[in-house]
């Protein structure tokens, strides 16, 4: 289905990043792994090359906090693979503490990842257009009280998505963006959540009782995120994932 396309994915090395670079892979995709997280890219690529090849997989440190960093790695990746069709903006963190480094991580990063990827990607100026899955959250379409700056990224993240998604309609990029906006999720994000929760975490009963009714698996998002990127009649979507349901956000005109 994929066969041809060459795939960049940021927080590559696990979780809902890991599972979506599994799933491209099984695909026919090649895939450009960015993480900031040296020693976990290099085991996630190292366990992918057993079943996918070495050829098909490129580690590449990044962190998407940086310019440079996140130039190189597209650099890199054209390099290797040619050129790149296929972009998952989905590194993120939860840091309610220290605020200002989840709102650079999750939004500025989600922002410059796209920035750059559209300097590669772009049908104006030279590029084969292509489509970019930015991960926001459900939290990032209601408000979410037990981290309401995780919420304010995610927000912001949906609203970057969507006004690129149309000014990509009227520029005529050639480039699709769409948002993924997945309810909990069993990762590492999961398990850290309480300690990040910061002034937050006494409402971390509330989380329990979320996940008492139900956990989406990272693999379950990573099909969600294969929609949005083959279904090419989605741009400017919300798409969101519950452990029981899926369905696409409408948004109530102004
Ligand atoms: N787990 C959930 O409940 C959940 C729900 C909705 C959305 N999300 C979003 O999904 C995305 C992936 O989260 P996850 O649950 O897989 O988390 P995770 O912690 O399992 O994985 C995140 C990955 O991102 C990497 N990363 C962190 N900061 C980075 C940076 N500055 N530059 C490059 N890589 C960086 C980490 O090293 C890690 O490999 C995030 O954007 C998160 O906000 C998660």
């Amino acid at each position: 289905m994929l066969k041809g396309k060459v795939a960049v994915v940021t927080g590559a090395a696990m979780g809902i990043g890991q599972a979506t670079t599994e799933l491209l892979l099984q695909k026919g995709a090649k895939v450009a792994l960015l993480d900031v997280n040296e020693t976990a890219g290099n085991s996630a690529k190292e366990a992918l090359d057993e079943e996918h090849g070495a050829e098909s997989t490129l580690f590449l440190q990044c962190n998407v906090e940086s310019d440079k960093d996140v130039k190189d790695a597209f650099r890199a990746t054209v390099e290797t693979f040619g050129g790149i069709d296929i972009v998952c903006n989905n590194a993120g963190i939860l840091n309610e503490d220290n605020w200002e480094k989840a709102l650079s991580t999750n939004l500025a990063g989600v922002i410059r990842v796209g920035f750059v990827a559209l300097e590669h990607m772009n049908k104006l100026t030279g590029g084969r257009g292509g489509v970019i899955v930015n991960t926001a959250s459900l939290a990032g379409l209601m408000p979410a009280p037990v981290f309401p700056v995780y919420s304010a990224t995610k927000h912001g993240v949906v609203g970057f998505t969507r006004s690129m998604a149309a000014a990509s309609v009227v520029l005529g990029y050639g480039i699709r963006f769409n948002a993924l906006c997945p309810a909990i999720v069993q990762t590492n994000l999961l398990t850290t959540m309480e300690a990040q929760m910061g002034q937050f975490s006494t409402l971390y009963h509330l989380v329990e009782m979320t996940v008492r009714s139900g956990v989406l698996n990272a693999s379950e998002v990573a099909e969600g995120a294969l929609e949005l990127l083959t279904d090419e009649t989605k741009n400017g979507e919300a798409l969101i994932l519950k452990h029981d349901e899926k369905k696409y956000m409408t948004f109530p005109s102004p």
